[in-house]
């Protein structure tokens, strides 16, 4: 029994997904480890055992493991095998970053509602693959991120978060992913540190942020960007 009043402060379990070069997860680890999170990256995941994220996990002292997905005969049979790579690890939350393979019903029905995702675009608009290219190519002006909890369809499900990002005249399809990327590591560790400190919830269609000062749901492009 708990004294009134008294506080837990249970650490947290976090597992990371990764395909690529993993610079989001890598500003999660540094995040977590620098302002002190309640909280603990568990393991980093990747499907790909060339993924360069997994050699910045590895210098971060954080385990990793490559559950390869050409070593299943069915995506069933690989989403199966990574939910129970992940699941070893007690995850309170999921984090795909920059996770390339579509994940199953199932998979996602496993971890639903500690399941989240960072998509390249402002979602609903661009999901799916080649957002900088097609964003330009549909003469936009504003552009961005989203962090979302996962539901089955793809690149859908409750909105949590997102940073916008101006379309710059002299822009292209490099130049722009940068400036998403950059403010992809501003909003991604922002958005898990207010889950895992129980923070930021939804309401319906809507997500609802205790808000520190300063703090807010919508990331505005800098007065000036760097990239
Ligand atoms: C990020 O831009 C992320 O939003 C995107 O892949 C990149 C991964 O970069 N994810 C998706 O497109 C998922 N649909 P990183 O490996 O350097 O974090």
């Amino acid at each position: 029994m708990l004294r009134r009043g008294a506080r837990i402060r249970a650490m947290k379990n976090v597992v990371v997904l990764i395909s690529g070069v993993g610079s989001n997860m890598a500003r999660i680890v540094d995040c977590c480890r620098d302002e002190r999170w309640p909280a603990r990256i568990a393991a980093v995941v990747s499907n790909r055992p060339d993924a360069a994220g997994l050699e910045r996990a590895r210098e971060r002292g954080v385990p990793v493991l490559v559950v390869d997905h050409r070593d299943f005969d069915s995506r069933a049979a690989f989403d199966r095998a990574l939910g129970d790579a992940v699941e070893r690890h007690a995850p309170d939350w999921v984090a795909l970053a920059g996770f390339m393979r579509v994940l199953g019903d199932d998979f996602v029905a496993r971890f639903q509602g500690r399941l989240v995702n960072i998509h390249p675009s402002l979602l609903p608009a661009f999901t799916g693959l080649h957002t900088h290219r097609r964003a330009l190519a549909a003469g936009v002006r504003v552009h961005g991120a989203t962090v979302h909890l996962v539901e089955p369809a793809l690149d859908s499900g409750p909105i949590l978060a997102q940073a916008v990002v101006p379309v710059l005249d002299d822009d292209d399809e490099h130049r722009l992913a940068r400036r998403v990327l950059a403010a992809e590591h501003r909003l991604y560790p922002a958005v898990l540190r207010w889950l895992i400190e129980g923070r930021l919830r939804t309401d319906g269609p809507r997500a609802v942020l205790r808000a520190e000062p300063g703090e807010s749901l919508l990331l505005l492009p800098t007065e000036t960007p760097d990239v």
